[in-house]
C-alpha cells in the first residue's frame, strides 16, 4: 500500500442520470443549495466549490449513476494511473480532448470497476473558478462522498483496494466498507455495500454547521420532500446526517462533521457490530426507499474498449 503508484487529492465529481433536467436543476440548486454554472440542453453542471462543477446532471431515460470523478493530486499521477490500469488489463480509455475542455480540467481517462460496473473517472488539475461558491440556503463544504451497493460487493470492495488504492477506515462485515481516497483524510469519499442489483445509493453533500442540518430538516419538509433517514448520528464517521429524495428518488445526503485521517499512521479500520446501532446512535429507521437511487449505467454490460460518454 504503501508504494501505491498514485495519488488522490479529493472526490471531484458525480455525474447523475435525471430524467427531468429542468426539475432536477431546480432541486439541486434551490433545494440543495448547489450553484447552476453552466446549463446545456442535456446536461448541467452544478458546484459547491471553486469547481467547475462537483455534481453534473444528465437528461436520461432512467435515472441513476452515470459515473463518479477523482481528482489525482498531478498529471504524473494520472501518467502512472493510466500505466497501472493498463497493466491490470482494464482497459482505461483517455477522455477525449473536446470533453476535458467542456469538464474546465486536465488530462484524465475513464476505467470500469468491472464488479459492480461504475465507471470511475481519474484526472488532474480541475479549473479553480474565479468566481466564489457563495452559499446560499446550505452552507455546503464540500460533495463528501458516493455511496454504491454493487452485485459483487466482495469483488468490488477488494477489487477498489487493491486496484484503486482506496483505503478502509471502517467497515460492517458483509454490510458496508467506508473507503477513503488516501492520502485524502477524510474517513470516506466512497463506500460499497451489497445488493442484488448494482445500484447508486446515495451523494453526500458535507456542511460546515450543524444549523444546516436543522434547517435542512424543515425546509425539505416544507416542501414536502421525503425524508428517508435521519436526523441522526454515524457512530463510524462521526457524522450527523440528514437523508432525503431528489425528484426522480435518488437519496443525497447533508452530513455535519467527519472524522479526519492522516496521512502516515492512520489507525486501522475498525470492524463495526451489524446492528442498527452502529448506522445511528440517535434510533432513525431508515426508511425502505433509502438507498434505492437507480442503476449504475454499464452495470452488468461486458466492458467495451473505449468508452463514448456524452457529458
Ligand atoms: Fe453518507
Amino acid at each position: 500500500m504503501k508504494n501505491f503508484p498514485f495519488r488522490y487529492r479529493k472526490i471531484a465529481y458525480a455525474a447523475l442520470n435525471v430524467t427531468d433536467l429542468e426539475r432536477s436543476v431546480a432541486f439541486y440548486r434551490d433545494i440543495m443549495g448547489l450553484d447552476l454554472v453552466e446549463r446545456q440542453p442535456d446536461v448541467a453542471y452544478l458546484r459547491c466549490s471553486r469547481d467547475h462543477h462537483n455534481i453534473v446532471l444528465c437528461q436520461s431515460p432512467t435515472h441513476g449513476l452515470k459515473r463518479v470523478a477523482f481528482e489525482l493530486e498531478t498529471e504524473g499521477d494520472v501518467e502512472a494511473a493510466f500505466a497501472h490500469f493498463q497493466a491490470l488489463g482494464m482497459n482505461p480509455a483517455m477522455v477525449p480532448k473536446k470533453e476535458t475542455a467542456a469538464l474546465r480540467q486536465g488530462p484524465g481517462f475513464r476505467v470500469r470497476e468491472r464488479h459492480s460496473g461504475l465507471l470511475f473517472e481519474l484526472f488532474a488539475g480541475a479549473t479553480f473558478q474565479a468566481r466564489p461558491f457563495v452559499p446560499t440556503v446550505a452552507n455546503i463544504a464540500r460533495l463528501g462522498h458516493v455511496v454504491i451497493s454493487s452485485a459483487d460487493f466482495q469483488g468490488t470492495r477488494e477489487a477498489l483496494v487493491r486496484d484503486f488504492g482506496f483505503r478502509i477506515s471502517d467497515f460492517i462485515e458483509d454490510r458496508i466498507a467506508f473507503m477513503r481516497c488516501h492520502p485524502n483524510p477524510f474517513h470516506h469519499t466512497f463506500a460499497v455495500g451489497p445488493a442484488s442489483v448494482s445500484q447508486l445509493h446515495h451523494v453526500n453533500f458535507m456542511v460546515t454547521d450543524m444549523d444546516d442540518i436543522g434547517k435542512a430538516l424543515y425546509r425539505v419538509k416544507k416542501h414536502d420532500i421525503k425524508i428517508v433517514f435521519g436526523p441522526g448520528r454515524h457512530p463510524p464517521s462521526n457524522s450527523v446526517f440528514l437523508y432525503f429524495l431528489d425528484p426522480d428518488g435518488i437519496t443525497v445526503e447533508y452530513s455535519f462533521g467527519m472524522e479526519e485521517f492522516p496521512e502516515e499512521g492512520a489507525r486501522t479500520p475498525r470492524r463495526m457490530e451489524a446492528v442498527p446501532e452502529s448506522l445511528d446512535v440517535w434510533g432513525a429507521v431508515p426508511d425502505p426507499l433509502f438507498g434505492r437511487s437507480g442503476p449504475i449505467e454499464g452495470a452488468g454490460t461486458a466492458m467495451p474498449q473505449t468508452e463514448q460518454v456524452a457529458a
